[in-house]
Formats: C-alpha cells, sequence, structure tokens
C-alpha cells in the first residue's frame, strides 16, 4: 500500500514538473551590458508573472547564485560584485520559476536559459574620460587625464580603471592643429603625457580615449574625451589677423607722412623768415 502510494507520487509530481516546464516560459534575448565594470545582464520575457534566479560559472566551476538575484521580478540582474576575478569568462543562467513554488519538486526541471560568456577585464566598456590640457612652453603642452572610477567597491573605495587595469592601461591622445584636418595620435602609459615639437604659436585641440592594448581589437579603445583646444598662446604676432596688420600699416603711414610733412614746413617756413631776416636792412 504504502509503495503504491509511493508511486502514485511521483507519477503525480513528475507530472506537475512536466507542467510547469510547459507553462513557464524561458528568459529570452540574453544580453550583457557593461560599462566600466558594472555590469548587468538583461532579458526579455513574455510575461511578468514569474520569477527568476540567476547563478553564474566560469571556466567550469560551480554554479552559484547571484544573491540579489534570487526569486525575483525583474528582468535583469546586476552580477558586477559576482564577476571576480575580473579576467574570467563567465557564463549566467537565468531559471524562470512560478509565482508560487512546491519546493519538493526539483527546481532544476524549471527552464534554464544561458548567456554567452562574458569576460569583464577584456569586454566591459571604458566610458569617455575627462581632460584638461595646459601649454608648458611654446611648443609642448601637458594633457591631464582623470581616470574613470568603476563600479567595483572594495573595502569601501570605488576603483578606477587604472586600479583595475595597472600597467594595461594607457591612453591614446588625438590631436590636430586648429583649421587643419590631420590628426596626430599618441600613446601615453600614464595619465599625465607631454605632448611636444608643437608649431609655436599655433592653436590646437587634444582628445583622449583609454586605450587597452591587451585586449582583442574590438574592445581596445574606450570613448573619446570632449575636446580641449589651447590658443596660439605664447607669440602675440602670430595671433593678429590681417585687417589689424592694415591698419598698423596704415597708422605708421599716416605719423610717417604727418612727420614728413611738419617737417618739410617747417624748415621751409625757417628758412623764409631766416631769408627775411638776411635781405632786410639793419
Ligand atoms: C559596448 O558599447 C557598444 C557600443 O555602444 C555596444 O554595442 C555594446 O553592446 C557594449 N558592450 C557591453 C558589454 O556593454
Ligand atoms: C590633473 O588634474 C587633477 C584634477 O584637475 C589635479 O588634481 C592634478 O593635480 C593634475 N595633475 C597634474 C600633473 O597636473
Ligand atoms: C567629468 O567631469 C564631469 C563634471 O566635472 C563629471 O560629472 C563626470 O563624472 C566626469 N567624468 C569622469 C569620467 O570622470
Amino acid at each position: 500500500m504504502a509503495s503504491l502510494k509511493h508511486v502514485l507520487c511521483l507519477c503525480l509530481s513528475a507530472w506537475t514538473i512536466t507542467a510547469a516546464e510547459d507553462n513557464v516560459p524561458k528568459a529570452e534575448k540574453l544580453k550583457w551590458d557593461s560599462l566600466d565594470f558594472k555590469t548587468i545582464i538583461k532579458w526579455t520575457t513574455e510575461d511578468s508573472d514569474h520569477k527568476y534566479t540567476v547563478s553564474f560559472s566560469s571556466d567550469g566551476d560551480d554554479w552559484r547564485e547571484s544573491q540579489d538575484c534570487i526569486r525575483m521580478s525583474d528582468s535583469e540582474c546586476d552580477l558586477t560584485g559576482d564577476l571576480v576575478p575580473y579576467d574570467r569568462a563567465y557564463t549566467a543562467d537565468i531559471q524562470t520559476e512560478p509565482e508560487i513554488v512546491n519546493y519538493d519538486e526539483d527546481l532544476e526541471n524549471y527552464p534554464h536559459t544561458y548567456s554567452d560568456p562574458f569576460n569583464p577585464y577584456r569586454e566591459s566598456n571604458i566610458s569617455a574620460v575627462n581632460i584638461t590640457v595646459e601649454a608648458m612652453d611654446e611648443s609642448s603642452v601637458m594633457v591631464n587625464i582623470t581616470d574613470p572610477l568603476t563600479g567595483i567597491h572594495t573595502r569601501g573605495k570605488q576603483l578606477s580603471i587604472r586600479d583595475v587595469f595597472r600597467n594595461d592601461l594607457k591612453y591614446k591622445i588625438s590631436y590636430y592643429k586648429s583649421g587643419s584636418t590631420g590628426k596626430r595620435d599618441v600613446i601615453s602609459d600614464s595619465s599625465t603625457a607631454e605632448v611636444s615639437k608643437l608649431d609655436a604659436g599655433e592653436s590646437y585641440c587634444f582628445m583622449a580615449a583609454a586605450f587597452i592594448p591587451s585586449r582583442p581589437k574590438r574592445s581596445q579603445q574606450g570613448a573619446w574625451s570632449q575636446e580641449w583646444c589651447i590658443p596660439g598662446g605664447g607669440n602675440i604676432l602670430h595671433e593678429l589677423n590681417l585687417g589689424v596688420w592694415v591698419a598698423i600699416i596704415f597708422i605708421l603711414l599716416t605719423v610717417f607722412f604727418i612727420i614728413v610733412t611738419v617737417t618739410v614746413l617747417c624748415c621751409k617756413c625757417c628758412r623764409q623768415r631766416n631769408s627775411t631776416q638776411l635781405s632786410a636792412p639793419v
């Protein structure tokens, strides 16, 4: 009798599981969204009456559940704090569960959707940096780049991309002379870079982007910063335009003309007076 009941029970639970699988929609269109190491997995679903549990694993390690994404209703999960160490390929698993779960059932039987592997160190996008540019002398400037902060917090400190990439982080600085189309790039190992051999007195514009040569080509470069232009400082003669030059020459010519006229008139006048004096009988 006991065994018959057991069999009946098994059958019943098998039936409910199959039913559950049929009714519970799989998560679809899984997508990694990662900027400055803040990494979120997103997915789409047919309806909102289900719960999702997100697990992750790297390189065949055990699956671990993401603590903030257990039986939740959202269709995205922030895995920033879970994907450590950063330089590994992680796969996420989204399990869909019904609103009400019978815990006697084997949860493993609900539908799973697996993501493409994602490696934060190699694939997280890097946002635009802030730069300042200061003229050092006539032909060189100092470009000062602020390392963007990441989404990673460890021991109460928010890490910058320099903290994460260390020596792998370079910056690409692109610059051009005002009014010219030719751009030049320089790669800098550090966040402050001197750009030299500029033409004295010319105006230049600069931009910078994070550059990680150790990454695959398509993710090597971060977003470009805003442009920062410096006026052609140093030599004021370069700054004056044609109109100013014409005016200066005109003024100089006028002054010269006036001096000459006055001198000539004066001389004539003097000579006349002298000759009158001489010719006059005493
Ligand atoms: C990185 O940015 C590109 C362009 O905006 C986007 O297509 C891609 O999905 C982003 N990658 C990640 C991992 O967020
Ligand atoms: C770069 O800029 C930051 C912020 O503006 C400033 O604190 C720092 O001293 C600058 N570094 C250099 C080398 O100019
Ligand atoms: C750049 O500076 C602006 C304003 O000062 C700030 O809001 C922004 O977060 C900074 N960006 C980075 C990447 O530091």
